[in-house]
């Protein structure tokens, strides 16, 4: 059970919880933390913080995001899931969902698959985000893509993957350094969304996380 007390509430998003400006979800693995974050309980429940610092979905929530496309029972191809951080708050929103973690660092991927260990709803992938239809074979179906790789052509990858599962829903994660250092960042946002409009998707929020993450923005798509 969780180390203390505070005044949770719910939120217009389906599994994120707040108290003030601290976020939260519900934790599937109670008793057990992902990266040091701090443990809450109220009415039997344990509640997990929420930091935004070390999650872009986080601090896309803190910036006032709008667009949330994941459901209790999601089911959420996420790209370039490192150790689980933000992957195991996606866990946490969709219990009866699925996560699909795909990494390519075996470093990262034996703490990551530590992680999934406690959580039934979380299936470790070691491969490659650039090759969807390697993929393919374990991954059942994607409501939503979540994608937070830090590479050139981020949303060549994301494209790519969204159409391979013919996913309703997609979360870009952009980092504009990765793309070209020598560019202003909101037109390297500006560019990778116009790419995503041209490849047919609709653009519903560009959010620059600063001051959580510099030069990153998410940005929220539909098929
Ligand atoms: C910024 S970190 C992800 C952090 C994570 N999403 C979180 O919020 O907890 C980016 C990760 O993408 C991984 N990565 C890079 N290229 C990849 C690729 N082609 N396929 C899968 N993962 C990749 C890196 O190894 C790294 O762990």
């Amino acid at each position: 059970m969780g180390e203390a007390k505070l005044r949770v509430e719910t939120t217009a998003f389906p599994g994120v919880f707040r108290s003030g400006n601290m976020v939260l979800t519900r934790n599937l693995a109670p008793g057990k933390r992902v990266y040091g974050e701090r443990l809450f309980s109220q009415d039997g429940e344990e509640y997990r913080e929420w930091v935004p610092d070390r999650s872009k979905l986080c601090a896309y929530i803190r910036k006032g995001g709008s667009a949330f496309p994941f459901r209790p029972d999601s089911h959420v191809l996420y790209l370039g899931a490192s150790s689980g951080t933000t992957p195991s708050h996606v866990s946490d929103i969709v219990p009866q969902g699925r996560v699909y973690a795909v990494e390519i660092s075996p470093r990262m991927f034996r703490d990551l698959v530590g992680v999934c260990e406690d959580r039934p709803n979380m299936m470790p992938i070691l491969g490659d985000a650039t090759k969807p239809d390697d993929l393919s074979f374990l991954v059942e179906r994607a409501d939503v893509v979540y994608q937070d790789v830090a590479q050139k052509n981020q949303a060549g990858m994301f494209a790519k993957a969204m159409k391979r599962f013919s996913a309703p829903c997609g979360m870009l994660a952009v980092k504009a350094r990765s793309e070209d250092v020598s560019r202003d960042p909101r037109h390297v946002f500006q560019e990778s969304a116009a790419y995503l409009r041209k490849e047919g998707f609709k653009v519903l929020e560009i959010t620059d996380l600063e001051p959580f993450e510099k030069d990153h923005a998410m940005i929220v798509v539909e098929s």
